[in-house]
């Protein structure tokens, strides 16, 4: 077995209590109420308190750990390169590995891909969001290249390129939208990318260090790209990442220049460098992508995915059907039942487990078209069940039943849909003249909205105010609705014929 399976798995079987410390102090804010509270378009004194104790006690939470970049600011694009050749080189140790019959080393099965999905949409969901603090501060020269990086993160305000469009569409694709049930833990990088967005006036090099860490490239996205792929599931936001971010002219290189241009705003460089490296290490905060990918246990997501719908579920079922000496009813009715349901419906033959699920009369009734429960499951409960069905025999199901249609056959019809809306929207713009390339929008009900924000820009006369305004409809909460795509594509432009 190759050294960096070693290291991955040992980071795997790494204990609870060593991945995030939970705070020893009681607060009354949790990660999840300020991840939801931030997103909120007026921030109340309260959201402001408590998010910036969020800050202020993870930094604290961090401040222990080791550092992963130097404290010279000379050493950095060594740093750089040093960090892409060996993520180069266990990638290729990983292909090797794969390519030799090893199975996948992240995902035993679709479901747990989509688990995966699922559990860092939180984190997913605000790409970039850290830099939005920034955005108020776009005369100055020396936050230039934070600014491109959130602007990319933006897609420039054309929708098919968003970050944050692209994510949604690929939960709403996969049947993976239910992720505002997820706990507390999964909400934690989330909210401190808000945070850090909440409170950059304060924490401007810890941004600029949180930015840093963040769009360095990581071995976990090669390897999720590409077993994504193989399970049949879209890995382009993964894809792109791996691309947009690179150390040549992406991203990860921006953020080296970001810290030599901000640094001469602060009078103290060590006193800087040390700030960007705590906001390095802000990364760590939370559960890493691998502590997510061990978190996923398949027995326990179908007795949950069985349990969310037992409170509508026992009341629709007939009370003919008797299993295990209850009906389907009376076992739904509560909740710590339903393992022992399962377990009854493999004893009494309603499951027939590491064989075809076809075989089994549940799945008969909850899958298909003309299924008598057709509808009842999202696609990522099915394909738990399916998965969890299948068991030991998962992997030599045909290809089509346990991994669904290939994922290119998806994305040409989801890229009709999405080319149909983009004339709706009017997404080609002029970035010099602002004026819109495609024809204009009709005057109808259902365009008022774009219209009339449309004239509100024309109408405002003061470049200040007119940059606030865009600014306002940028932020993490609103980017990716059309009227904020738009007002990117408007701020974008006004940026572009200033240089
Ligand atoms: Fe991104
Ligand atoms: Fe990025």
């Amino acid at each position: 077995m190759s050294g960096v399976r070693i290291e991955i798995e040992r980071e795997i079987k790494r204990p609870q209590g060593a991945v995030s410390q939970p705070s020893k102090a009681v607060n009354h804010w949790t990660s999840k109420s300020v991840y939801f509270s931030l997103l909120e378009s007026n921030h109340s004194a309260a959201t402001k308190a408590n998010s910036a104790e969020l800050l202020v006690e993870k930094l604290k939470e961090t401040d222990i750990h080791a550092a992963s970049m130097p404290a010279n600011i000379q050493e950095l694009d060594h740093w750089l390169t040093e960090h892409n050749e060996i993520v180069g080189r266990q990638y290729r140790e990983y292909l090797a590995a794969r390519k030799a019959g090893q199975p996948r080393w992240y995902f035993g099965s679709k479901s747990h891909a989509l688990f995966f999905l699922k559990a860092v949409a939180p984190t997913k969901l605000v790409d970039g969001a850290w830099l939005f603090g920034l955005m108020r501060h776009w005369q100055d020269p020396r936050l230039a290249s934070l600014i491109k990086i959130y602007l990319e993160e933006l897609g420039d305000g054309v929708e098919p390129m968003n970050h944050v469009v692209l994510y949604r569409k690929l939960l709403k694709l996969n049947g993976c939208e239910d992720w505002k049930t997820l706990d507390d833990q999964f909400f934690t990088q989330g909210a401190i990318q808000l945070a850090l967005s909440a409170h950059t006036d304060s924490h401007l090099p810890e941004v600029i260090g949180f930015n840093l860490g963040y769009e360095q490239l990581p071995l976990h996205l090669l390897i999720t790209a590409y077993e994504l792929k193989e399970l049949n599931i879209d890995p382009y936001y993964f894809t792109l990442h791996t691309t947009i971010d690179n150390a040549q002219s992406g991203h990860a290189r921006s953020a080296i220049d970001a810290v030599e241009e901000a640094m001469p705003m602060f009078n103290n460089s060590r006193e800087f460098m040390q700030r960007v490296i705590a906001g390095v290490k802000l990364n760590d905060v939370g559960l890493s992508t691998l502590d997510i990918i061990r978190h996923f246990d398949l027995q326990g997501e179908v007795v949950r995915v069985l349990q969310s719908k037992a409170n509508i579920g026992q009341f629709m079922h007939s009370d003919r059907c008797v299993i295990g000496g209850k009906t389907v009813n009376e076992w739904l009715q509560d909740n710590e039942q339903v393992a022992m349901f399962l377990y009854e419906m493999e004893k009494t033959g309603w499951i027939k487990r590491h064989q075809d699920p076809e075989q089994s009369p549940f799945w008969k009734v909850i899958a298909g078209e003309k299924a008598a429960m057709f509808g009842v499951f999202t696609p990522y409960e099915q394909q738990v069940i399916y998965d969890w069905i299948a068991g030991d025999a998962l992997e030599s199901m045909p290809m089509l039943a346990r991994l669904g249609r290939p994922w290119r056959m998806v994305e040409r019809q989801s890229k009709a849909q999405e080319d149909a809306k983009n004339s709706r929207y009017g997404n080609v713009y002029d970035f010099h003249s602002g004026n819109r390339i495609g024809k204009k929008l009709p005057e109808t009900d259902f365009n008022q909205d774009q219209l009339s924000f449309e004239r509100y820009v024309h109408s405002i006369d003061n470049e200040e105010t007119l940059m606030n305004f865009l600014v306002d409809w940028m932020s993490p909460a609103k980017h990716h609705t059309p009227l904020g795509l738009c007002a990117t594509r408007y701020f974008k432009s006004h940026m572009d014929s200033l240089f």
